[in-house]
């Protein structure tokens, strides 16, 4: 029998929402769930999928965690439901938490994700907002675990904008007491609230690094890590941001800056020769793939914990 403890709060909206504990028990049994053949039941929960953007690792590993676990989900895909009628959240959190036992939720304003999960009587999961990506920090920090055992004396520098993906490094990254440094162009910094929330985690140890100043930033890193210039929601911006990161592609010179042994990270979708080369992305330090399958482990701990609270 395993035990399962619930995680205190009743959703995962940010990667605040769970403890050091809580944080490190789900990457404990992410990591099970990829090396042990551990049985769940979880026969009749439903896992409902509400997504206002496109999604392939996010949607996939959700419903195949899901499936695993023996549950099964239901894409509640908005322009063919009265979500995409613009049908009030409040109203559609109450009808869908009448059917389903959980719902992750990817959207725009993380002010609608809290919208939905002040309204919904069961756990709401991020599936990616404007300001987080929780899941995909959990996921992350699996992927560096792997590689180096623990997160004492890691560093791990992202390169690029300072959005939904670095913020949750960093609110994630805080609780681990992993050193994270982001290296933006100017006016891309990552938001003030997690900044500030992330440095009180690190009690001031000066773990947490902002620069625009992207040699400084990798010199000696771990962990050299990337997302896309232009996030979904900014196609319009491509071309003005594309100028702006000019200069912040993660190719071979800069990563002949880092540690030797330092790895790289993507959460994906890549495009390459902007924020990446492919030559890098293709490299033997690569372990964006494995970063990739590990989303599947994580989704299906983090589902578990939600769901549980029982011996299984
Ligand atoms: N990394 C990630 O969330 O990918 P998708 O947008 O494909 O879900
Ligand atoms: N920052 C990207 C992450 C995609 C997984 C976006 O929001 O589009």
């Amino acid at each position: 029998m395993l035990k399962l403890n619930k995680l205190a709060k009743n959703n995962f909206l940010s990667s605040f929402d769970i403890s050091t504990r809580e944080a490190l028990d789900i990457l404990e049994l992410a990591n099970n769930f990829k090396n042990k053949d551990l049985k769940f039941d979880f026969n009749n929960k439903v896992l409902g999928l509400v997504f206002d953007k496109s999604s392939t690792r996010t949607r996939v590993s959700f419903q195949v965690a899901m499936s695993r676990l023996g549950g099964s989900t239901i894409d509640l895909n908005p322009s063919t439901s009265q979500i995409g009628r613009g049908e009030p959240i409040k109203d559609t959190a109450r009808v869908l938490s009448k059917y389903c036992d959980v719902i992750a939720i990817r959207t725009f304003n993380h002010s609608d994700l809290e919208e939905y999960a002040k309204w919904s009587t069961k756990p709401v999961i991020n599936a990616l907002t404007d300001l987080e990506h929780p899941c995909q920090a959990l996921a992350d920090y699996l992927t560096i675990k792997e590689e180096f055992s623990d997160f004492k004396n890691v560093v791990l520098t992202f390169i690029g904008d300072g959005n939904n993906v670095a913020n949750s490094l960093i609110l994630c990254g805080s609780l681990l007491g992993v050193e994270v440094r982001i290296a933006c162009p100017r006016g891309y910094e990552p938001s003030s609230w997690v900044i500030n929330k992330a440095r009180k985690i690190y009690k001031n140890k000066d773990l947490l690094k902002i620069t625009n100043d992207l040699y400084t930033a990798v010199s000696g890193a771990n962990v050299l890590y990337t997302d896309v210039w232009s996030s979904m929601g900014e196609e319009n911006q491509k071309e003005e941001k594309e100028k702006h990161f000019n200069g912040f592609t993660i190719d071979t010179e800069l990563v002949n800056k880092a540690d030797k042994d330092a790895i790289i990270l993507h959460c994906l979708p890549a495009y390459r020769s902007k924020e990446i080369t492919d030559e890098v992305f293709e490299s033997k330090k690569s372990r964006i793939f494995e970063q990739a399958e590990n989303r599947l482990h994580v989704q299906q701990a983090l589902l578990a914990s939600l769901l549980s609270g029982e011996n299984i």
